[in-house]
């Protein structure tokens, strides 16, 4: 049921600050602020290497989580799209998890990597939002998400869930590790709890995208760049506006655009650029003067401190409020999320079933 809402895909994004409550809830203990796993048979502790695999949406999902894994665990973390990973005959190390992203939990490629994983020895954890479905009766380590039924073919509520479920899961690694101490991990927890006030703070600009969606409907590509966590959410905001608005979007880390993409900026191109304010700001800001020096248009998506110091001369600006680095991936997946829908809703295209697209992809 949609309720008061046009679209499920609108619902489901409204729903992210509940869901994510939701499922942080099932991870963290209250009492003593720690991340608490399912019960397993296998010690985390000696996980030498990570291989994630997934695709899509869930995969974006995995390269946040790369960042997390490395910074918190300095556990080394491999990851590819599912569809390469399983023809590049890749190198297993004894002692590995594999990790598998899904929200359906049946996609073909992704189920077949698992498959492979399985037969080659690998501890199998499984990040699904359907506990029934068939990686999640694969899995040694089974990570459900609580999104809820996700009815949108865009991903979205699954996307901060699987994010919610994979930091709880770095910091719990790192635990076992040695990695962090008890202190740091009810910090890390003590964050993460800060992300559904943050995802709510988020979806209040709601109102100020919208009427920003006629800046980018008439665009026939559009940019997105990000550095650090936030260049996997510029691939998430170009594969958003690509699959609901059919405009052709990409999205790039902000330091690559001089070795090539800078060559198609003019003023017909919106670059919508991601930069929390922090230790990546000035170098991200710095690419976008570059992109602004050749014509470019830009719509700076950052928080009052990243605009006051950045904004000026932008065609558009998006505040977000300023939140810890751990979850801004979280909280800057909204207002990406939201600017794909409402050009989608600007240029008349069917958000919930975009053309050529299945909720779930269970053919290879
Ligand atoms: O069910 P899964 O998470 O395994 O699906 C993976 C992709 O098919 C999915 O994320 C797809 O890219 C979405 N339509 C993105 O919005």
């Amino acid at each position: 049921e949609k309720g008061n809402y046009r679209h499920f895909m609108q619902k489901e994004i409204f729903e992210q600050p509940t869901v994510v409550a939701q499922t942080l809830a099932s991870y963290i203990h209250r009492a003593d602020n720690a991340v608490a796993l399912p019960q397993v048979d296998f010690d985390l502790s000696t996980v030498k290497r990570i291989t994630i695999v997934a695709c899509g949406t869930s995969y974006y999902a995995g390269m946040v989580a790369k960042y997390w894994f490395e910074t918190f665990a300095r556990v080394p973390v491999d990851i590819d799209v599912a569809s390469e990973f399983r023809y590049r005959e890749p190198v297993l190390e004894e002692g590995g998890l594999a990790l598998f992203i899904s929200q359906s939990g049946e996609t073909a490629d992704t189920l077949a990597a698992l498959r492979h994983c399985k037969e080659e020895g690998q501890t199998i954890g499984v990040v699904v939002n359907v506990p029934t479905s068939s990686m999640a009766r694969e899995a040694d380590l089974l990570l459900p998400t609580h999104a809820g039924p996700e009815i949108g073919v865009a991903s979205t509520k699954a996307f901060t869930c699987q994010l919610a479920v994979l930091a709880a899961l770095a910091a719990h690694l790192a635990v076992r590790k040695g990695r962090m101490d008890r202190a740091e991990e009810q910090e890390v927890v003590r964050h993460l709890l800060e992300a559904p006030a943050a995802l709510n703070a988020a979806l209040d600009f709601d109102d100020d995208i919208a009427s920003m969606a006629h800046l980018i409907a008439p665009a026939r590509d559009v940019l997105y760049l990000g550095r650090g966590p936030d260049y996997p959410l510029a691939l998430e905001g170009a594969l958003k506006l690509k699959e609901i608005s059919y405009i052709h979007a990409e999205g790039y880390a902000s330091g690559e655009m001089k070795h090539g993409p800078i060559a198609l900026i003019d003023e017909s191109v919106p670059v919508i650029v991601l930069a929390p304010s922090g230790p990546l700001f000035e170098k991200t800001v710095s690419n976008m003067q570059e992109v602004r020096a050749r014509g470019g248009k830009i719509v700076l998506i950052s928080d009052e401190e990243g605009l006051a110091d950045a904004g000026e001369g932008c065609l558009a600006t998006i505040a977000m409020p300023k939140v810890h680095p751990l979850i801004a991936p979280l909280v800057y997946a909204v207002p990406v999320q939201l600017l794909a829908y409402h050009v989608a809703c600007a240029k008349g295209t069917d958000v919930d079933q975009p053309r050529n697209l299945a909720k779930s992809v269970t053919v290879e």
